[in-house]
């Protein structure tokens, strides 16, 4: 045992810290805490791991007392689930058999979960018995386990029921970490962040700079080795227990401060009040830790908001961020982690996050009072508090945080000042004496007023971000500087950073914060730099200049003295920064003298640099690649041993711009820089400088300016510019070295705008409200040097007009018009800006014309904007900041994604608010509705831009490229060919530059521009790679990396002979040089490594379906992707899975579509499966991926992928545990929807699968066929605990052995389904006796089909079977359906319908009612208690509203209600499923067409309305009406033009369009249509055969219904025969399947209703 550190809590050492303490627990107890038993409580994942050597210890040391007390032992099941009222009872019920009587002392030894619990059994049984807290999670070590908080949790909430309890002690063994899984490692470190951030600056240092310390740390407590012996080494200095002892001692302090949480101990809840209302929707998916790192970013966030009063600013929130990233843990409600969770637990049937819904949990939280203020801690720095309690903040403001959008209310700048916080508590009540420095605050200072304005037009003051570049320079002058200097304007970022904490590592200088951040000073060492200590490294993350920067810094550390040892200082980088060149600078210093050493890859960090100091003297350096270089050098120069003469040497010399800014700026700090002469022409020599030995001295005034950053000075000049006020921006003016520092003077001033400028400051005044003048088209803005803020400009454009008259613009007229040009650069920027710019800009009604290198605007009078608008921003800062510009001025425009300024100017809306005075107000974007449905039209679930990007990789000839087509077309998103872009970055052609440069320049050049396509492109892409980018291991690096941060990269996969005959005689691009077949063996492993989900693209023995692979593509791709999920709905009625119990699926594969009528999805037992040649009872990958590939062409049902095992009722063998877990990962890779996990399963391999899910649901089995489990006993509770732990499903199966088995089990599901929540449960009895179970239970209950050749299990019926059982048994009475309207004496549904019953085992019947009018036996109708729906036709789907208490939004958008629902309660709801029939047979004809870019519409009545909707509900970005009275297609256009959807316009002839469409819709009669042209003043409508582009695929309906082919469709066989034709009773068709799965909530089967359909069709046309 080594030494034990003892912390006091309430007055007592009681909690202990150390490691390997058990024997020293033991003793502890046996000797302190007598009693007669002791009983140690644990969970089912620890005690196989730490009883044993409880028990031994304890078993050996009550040998000795004489009183012989008992040691007791009880295990439960792991998880949240057990902190339950029924895991306390189940306890309580142990102790009791027991006999345990008041003297019993419990241990708690496991996680947070079993702390609580144990410790609340503890508080109540016998009145409170004596508890032991043996924590073994990190979280319950530093937080859980202290303070005496005990609780369990309820169906309505977390902790809601419990008691302050204080353990005896609490034994902290930093041993029981060994085996504690990463991801619970650093969701403990959340709270060690949460104890530093609000209490200890230091202990947060620590956290932020030894992220990679710590985590390997963790790694050097060897996992596999035993508990007693492997950790005997470790002692108190380790650094994750001395991390461990800082954080609970700052605890301890607390708690004795305010044991019962009244003020201080509200402290530590930093980060909950917000991460526990995450956590209501979140849990199990997202960990406590990791919840609450998202509230303490946000609750800091807050606190910055309230900046001018808590002090925090920027800096605070920036170091929380890294700190918690550096973790792993994720930092906003939009981190991919959150969302994964969110889909997650959406899937699982969980409730949407939304800012009502968060706002809700946050008022039944116990911390929170009042309704309408929330209580949260708001940091005043790093380290300290705003005040000693939690503040009281309004949802108004904890909105702004909490929405992913914003609105900007219009007014004018300095108008707005927000209501300041209650009066701060900063003593604490009855508290003397001493107190930690934390408790003692500076007399308070007024919040400065925000700027009122003045007489005339308001003025408004301010400094915005500081310039990267110099921010970086000016930080290496200071520090080497011989004296203190103020920085002011200094950028927060990672790069600034981590150059201070590198700086501050070699001693160059010591920094501090003032002005709540806004002021760093900085106390320069005079360069004089120390060695940092041997074993250290200045990490650097992936900060670039910095790593240039200080290369050269380290150098100028002087040797040690003789006796002392002497090591070097080492740099090193994330993984991308050691890739990244620094080769000629290593190489221009190593030549001079210095001492430098690659220590990984040559050329690239890390190094090790030894303390010789520089040498000076000549050196030359190549300055082709990076001017940071010669930078580098230049700034260190002055402290070399002699002067410096720096030779340039090299092709060219690259960014001379920045050289001379380094040079400008060490002239402000004293040096002097010269160039060098030409001694033959006495003229300067460019490329030679000389820099004279010397100590930087800081300015006179002991202050240095970072200038602005220019592209962001830009936001608040154009906002004086729009509102008629005006600005001063003090720290950037006429001197500036930045392009964009030239917008005020360049575009402000030609605008109307007044300019003045000194060298160091710029103040624009605006001309009165909506007078900015437009410059006319002739006048063109050339914004080629400042092309970033071009989007700046172009929101002022669209409010200038000529003159600045507020004029309207004339036809055809150019004088509202602002030209810009020389921005073609801004279409590959983090989006295609002009494109950006040009959408978002209409949403306002400004127009808007792309030109080759830019962009017109058709400005308009400042009245006639639109308001309101919804600016999507692509995820770019500047397309948000410049949009919030524009809604100074324009009233209620919402800025979608807010977020993404946090790229330049992390706190943008604050400074709106705070410095501008502008009011902004928090938006919640609602998204589509996640939850998914059976019914074709799907709808993403975050907007496309969100989507993490998808990767394709593969061999070449596998159909990546038409895969990415087909799968960016259904994911609405761009495809990125990256072959394609290769040959554009590097022209002519790849083929080419691999004939020039050879192969290995062209595999280092396409890893070069995949780790750039990675970075640009990380969400929103489909991106098709080459097949040999997994040649290099830095590709295959990015690759997986990708993977694992929420990317998406599927290896397509395809037969090997279909490959090489597709690569014979290809010859676009360079041959291989070896054969296909040994290319593909050599690459595989990598395929496998780097893809998380495979594609199989095979082409035989597959089926050939038509449309059938569109469709798969559709699904896997909307699967992998997140955005559409193929799942059955939930709580919808009963579900059903059919198991296929064949062999082989293929042979099989005709029937499936018959098989399958009525059920939800589809079983794949693959342990049933036998490849055929193979005798082994396990099928090979290959075999299984293929089957899996077959059946998903064959149906759109989800599949179920069970490997059952023999012991379990299937066949797999029990022993081959790892290749059944190899095959469910299998599965989770092809993007299988559901998986069946047995619970038999060892829990490791359990966690492991579960972990990897993805977007696939885990149906948690267990199956007992013993017949001697049952449903009324702990056991089988046990069991359902254990598999809603890892189950998104839980499945129990059990055997009946009486009748009334099935009455016990149904108690069970009633218990177990009842809480909110609850896990959905198949619980089943199997055999003769049990089939009444299969008959009531109603999540997925698994089928049979007469026509499978064995049932998977005994007593297993089919569906119609269990229909007609459901129906005797009085569950599924009969109803009756009908079909209002007249005349309908021919209408085709009563076919559709009745056929549908009749082949589902259904007892319904539809008929028909033909009234003249919407009258009494209509009323009648709809009244009866048996009425079970209605379809209605013309002339009634007016008339039948008023009868209607409800209507769907379609029904009210469209006009018109077609369906009739009963609702609960006798209500009536009105829908109309007209559109959603025009919108399946288009998706279901064309799946991967995805959202068309355009469509066209003939016609304007009552159909139209209903084709347009369905277009604009699939996306279409563009419709068309066209029709014969124009009058009529103009009013509907308008109609539906605007809001969201669609943009609809109506054309005045056919093909009058910009953008061909790819869908056609013609709702009006066959014979108003013809083909024949002709000039005789025949009034039907002339179809040109050029009205269908066949370069597309599209879809053309004709919603006639008669004739079957009509002229349109004639057409489209003719002229396109590429196009998918559908007929209008195509269409009847699709609306009837969704009315009939509305009614019933079943699929209908439509292959059989379809040919019953036709046949009567057909036969009467
Ligand atoms: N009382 C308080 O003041 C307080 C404070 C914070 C959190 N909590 C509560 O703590 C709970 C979360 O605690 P947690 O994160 O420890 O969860 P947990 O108890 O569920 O433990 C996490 C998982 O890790 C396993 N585990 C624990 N130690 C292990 C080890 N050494 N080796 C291998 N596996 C190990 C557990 O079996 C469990 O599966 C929540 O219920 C939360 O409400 C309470």
């Amino acid at each position: 045992m080594s030494a034990i550190h003892k912390i006091s809590i309430l007055g007592k050492e009681s909690i202990h810290c150390g490691f390997n303490l058990i024997p020293h627990i033991s003793n502890t107890l046996l000797t302190t805490l007598p009693s007669s038993t002791y009983v140690l409580i644990t969970d089912t994942n620890i005690a196989p791991l730490y009883l044993q050597p409880f028990i031994d210890q304890f078993t050996s040391d009550l040998s000795n007392v004489p009183t012989a007390p008992r040691f007791i032992t009880h295990i439960v099941p792991p998880g949240e689930t057990t902190k339950s009222r029924e895991g306390k009872a189940e306890i309580e019920d142990f102790l009791l058999s027991q006999k345990c009587t008041r003297d019993t002392v419990i241990l708690a030894l496991g996680g947070g979960v079993i702390g609580d619990l144990v410790g609340f059994v503890a508080a109540t049984f016998m009145r409170g018995v004596r508890f032991v807290q043996i924590p073994t999670s990190l979280l319950a070590m530093v937080d859980s386990s202290v303070g005496g908080k005990t609780a369990i949790d309820t169906p309505l909430g977390k902790n809601l029921i419990g008691a302050f309890h204080q353990p005896e002690y609490i034994f902290i063994d930093a041993a029981f970490l060994a085996t504690l899984p990463k991801r619970e490692l650093a969701n403990g470190l959340a709270e060690v962040i949460k104890t530093a951030a609000i209490w200890d600056e230091d202990a947060f240092a620590l956290l932020e700079s030894s992220t990679a310390t710590l985590l390997d740390s963790l790694d050097s407590l060897h996992p596999s080795a035993s508990h007693t012996t492997s950790t005997t080494a470790f002692g108190l200095s380790h650094p994750l227990l001395s991390l461990i002892i800082s954080s609970i001692t700052t605890k301890s302090t607390i708690v004795t401060y305010d044991p019962r949480e009244a003020h201080l101990r509200n402290l530590v809840n930093f980060g909950h009040t917000l991460g526990h209302a995450i956590e209501a929707f979140l849990t199990p998916y997202l960990l406590h830790g990791e919840c609450i790192s998202v509230g303490m970013i946000l609750e800091a966030e807050l606190a910055r908001m309230y900046g001018p009063e808590t002090g925090l600013g920027q800096v605070g929130v920036g170091r929380l961020r890294r700190c918690v990233e550096g973790y792993g843990l994720p930092t906003s409600l939009t981190h991919p982690m959150v969302l994964r969770a969110q889909s997650q637990s959406l899937a699982a049937g969980g409730e949407k996050m939304t800012l009502p819904s968060l706002l809700a949990k946050m008022a039944i939280d116990k911390k929170n009072s009042s309704s309408r203020l929330k209580k949260v801690v708001l940091l005043s720095r790093i380290g300290k508090v705003h005040e000693l309690r939690a503040t009281g903040v309004p949802d108004e403001e904890i909105a702004k945080v909490l929405c992913a959008g914003v609105r900007v209310v219009a007014g004018t700048p300095g108008g707005y000042v927000r209501p300041a916080l209650p009066e701060p508590l900063r003593e604490l009540p009855g508290v003397e004496g001493p107190v930690p420095p934390q408790m003692v605050y500076p007399p308070s200072t007024a919040p400065s007023a925000a700027p009122s304005p003045a007489n005339g037009v308001p003025h408004i003051t301010l400094s915005t971000p500081g310039s990267k570049s110099i921010s970086n320079r000016a930080l290496v002058l200071a520090a080497l500087s011989g004296g203190t200097v103020k920085l002011k304007n200094l950028l927060h970022s990672d790069d600034t950073q981590v150059m201070m904490a590198a700086l501050e590592g070699l001693k160059a200088a010591s920094f501090e914060w003032t002005d709540n951040g806004e002021t760093l000073v900085v106390t320069g060492n005079g360069g004089n730099l120390s060695l940092p200590p041997a074993g250290t490294e200045l990490y650097l993350g992936n900060a670039g200049t910095a790593a240039r920067f200080l290369t050269t810094v380290c150098t100028l550390v002087p040797p040690p003295p003789p006796s002392a040892q002497s090591h070097p200082t080492v740099i090193t980088g994330n993984a991308r920064m050691r890739q990244r060149p620094i080769a000629p600078l290593v190489s221009a210093l190593t030549t001079a003298g210095a001492q430098i050493r690659y220590l990984g890859t040559e050329g690239c960090l890390p190094l090790a640099i030894a303390p010789t100091g520089l040498p000076g003297g000549t050196l030359e350096l190549d300055a082709s690649i990076s001017s940071q270089y010669v930078s580098s050098i230049l700034l260190c120069a002055p402290y070399a041993a002699a002067d410096t003469t720096l030779v340039l040497t090299g092709p060219a010399v690259i960014s001379q711009l920045y050289i001379d800014m380094t040079i400008a700026l060490m002239r402000d700090f004293g040096v002097h820089v010269t160039r060098g002469v030409d001694p033959t022409t006495g003229l300067e020599a460019p490329n030679v400088y000389h820099i004279p030995r010397g100590t930087y001295t800081p300015p006179s005034t002991g202050e240095f300016t970072i200038e602005s950053d220019a592209s962001s000075a830009t936001y608040p000049l154009a906002i004086a510019a729009a509102t008629g006020t005006s600005c001063t921006l003090s720290s950037i003016g006429s001197s500036s070295l930045q392009g964009d520092a030239r917008f005020a003077v360049d575009v402000l001033r030609p605008l109307g705008c007044t300019v003045v400028q000194t060298p160091t400051s710029t103040t624009v005044t605006g001309p009165p409200r909506g007078r900015l003048c437009a410059l006319g088209g002739e006048r063109e803005l050339d914004m080629e040097p400042m092309t970033d803020a071009f989007l700046t400009a172009a929101v002022l454009g669209a409010v200038a007009t000529r003159g600045g008259a507020g004029e309207e613009e004339t036809e055809g007229g150019k004088g509202n018009t602002m030209r810009i040009r020389g921005i073609a650069n801004q279409r590959v920027k983090e989006c295609n800006r002009i494109q950006a710019m040009m959408d978002q800009l209409a949403k306002f009604g400004i127009k808007t014309t792309e030109l080759p290198d830019g962009l017109e605007i058709h400005g308009r009078p400042l009245s006639s904007l639109k308001n309101g608008a919804s600016i999507h921003c692509y995820d770019d800062h500047r397309v948000a900041m410049a949009f919030s510009v524009l809604a100074t001025v324009v009233d209620g425009t919402i800025i979608e994604e807010k977020r993404c300024v946090e790229k330049t100017w992390p706190n943008w809306w604050d400074d709106l608010e705070n410095k501008l005075g502008i009011k902004v107000i928090g938006v919640d974007i609602p998204t589509a509705p996640t939850a998914v449905h059976s019914s074709p039209v799907k709808r993403p679930t975050a907007s496309a831009s969100q989507t993490p990007s998808v990767l394709l990789i593969g061999m070449r000839g596998s159909g990546k490229s038409h895969i990415g087509l087909l799968a960016s077309q259904s994911l609405s998103l761009p495809l990125l060919d990256i072959d394609a872009h290769f040959s554009s970055v590097h022209p002519p052609s790849l083929r080419a530059y691999v004939q020039t440069h050879g192969w290995p320049a062209f595999r280092a050049a396409e890893t070069a521009l995949l780790l750039q396509v990675l970075s640009s492109h990380k969400t929103g892409w489909v991106i098709s790679l080459g097949g040999g980018i997994v040649e290099t291991p830095e590709a295959r690096e990015a690759l997986v990396r990708f993977g694992k941060e929420g990317g998406t990269v599927v290896w397509v996969q395809r037969e090997m002979e279909e490959i090489e005959r597709v690569l014979e005689g290809e010859g676009e691009r360079p041959a291989y040089g070896e054969s296909v077949r040994s290319v593909f063996e050599r690459r595989e492993p990598w395929f496998e490594q780097c893809a998380n989900y495979e594609f199989g693209n095979y082409t035989k023995g597959v089926g050939s379906t038509e449309g059938g692979l569109d469709g798969e593509i559709g699904r896997f791709f909307g699967h992998v992707s997140g955005t559409t999920r193929n799942l059955v709905p939930r709580g919808q009625g009963r579900s059903y899975f059919l198991s296929l119990t064949y062999p082989d699926i293929v042979p099989a594969l005709p029937s499936i579509p018959e098989l399958s009528i009525g059920v939800d999805a589809l079983e794949l037992r693959v342990d049933l499966l036998s490849e055929p040649g193979s005798s082994s009872p396990i099928p090979s990958h290959a075999y299984v991926s293929h089957q899996v590939s077959a059946l998903r062409r064959v149906t759109s049902l989800p599949v179920v992928f069970t490997v059952r095992t023999v012991s379990q009722g299937g066949a797999f063998p029990d022993t081959a545990t790892a290749e059944a877990v190899s095959l469910l990962k299998l599965a989770l890779r092809l993007g299988v929807e559901y998986i069946d996990v047995e619970t038999t399963l060892p829990p490791a391999l359990i966690k492991e699968v579960v972990s990897a899910k993805g977007h696939s649901q885990i149906i948690a089995s267990f199956h007992d066929w013993s017949g001697t489990l049952r449903w009324d006993t702990p056991s089988m509770s046990g069991h359902y605990a254990v598999a809603a732990q890892y189950g998104d499903i839980v499945k129990l199966i059990s055997k009946a052995t009486t009748f009334a088995d099935n009455f016990t089990l149904q108690s069970f599901v009633a218990k177990h389904t009842s809480a909110p929540g609850s896990k959905p449960l198949i619980a089943i009895n199997m055999g003769v006796q049990g089939q009444l179970s299969r008959v009531l239970n109603k999540c997925f209950t698994p089928v049979t089909h007469p026509l499978l050749p064995s049932k998977a299990a005994p007593g297993q019926l089919s569906f119609v079977e269990i229909q007609q059982a459901l129906h005797l048994s009085g569950l599924l009475p009969a109803k009756q359906f009908y079909l209002f309207g007249t005349p309908i004496a021919h209408s085709m549904s009563p076919t559709l319908h009745n056929t549908a019953f009749t082949t589902l085992g259904l007892p319904h019947t539809y008929s028909l009612l033909e009234t003249s009018s919407v009258g009494d036996e209509i009323k009648e109708a709809i009244k009866r208690d048996d009425f079970g729906g209605a379809s209605v036709t013309i002339p009634f789907k007016l008339d039948v509203m008023p009868l209607l208490d409800a209507l769907s939004p379609a029904a009210h958008k469209i006009g018109a209600v077609n369906t009739i629902l009963p609702l609960a309660g006798g209500k009536l709801y009105g829908d109309n499923t007209d559109y959603l029939g025009i919108a399946a047979s288009i998706r279901t004809r064309v799946p991967a067409l995805g959202a068309p870019s355009a469509a066209l519409v003939i016609g304007a009545g009552g159909t139209a309305r209903a084709a347009i909707y369905a277009l604009q509900t699939i996306g279409t970005k563009h419709v068309y009406v066209f029709n014969r009275t124009a009058a009529k297609a103009e009013a509907l256009a308008s109609a539906f033009d605007g809001g969201s959807g669609a943009r609809v316009a109506a054309v005045g002839e056919l093909g009058a369009w910009d953008v061909a469409p790819s869908v056609i819709v013609s709702t009006v009669p066959a014979d108003a249509t013809t083909l024949v042209q002709s000039s005789s003043s025949s009034s039907a409508v002339y179809l040109p055969p050029t009205l269908f582009d066949t370069s597309l695929k599209g879809v053309v309906i004709d919603m006639a219904y008669k004739p079957s082919r009509t002229p349109l469709l004639a057409l489209a066989e003719d002229a396109a025969p590429g196009w998918a034709r559908v007929r209008g009773v195509e269409v009847l068709l699709e609306q009837g399947y969704v009315q009939f799965e509305k009614w019933t909530g079943r699929r209908c089967p439509r292959e059989t209703v379809r040919e019953r359909v036709l046949e009567k069709y057909d036969a009467s046309a």
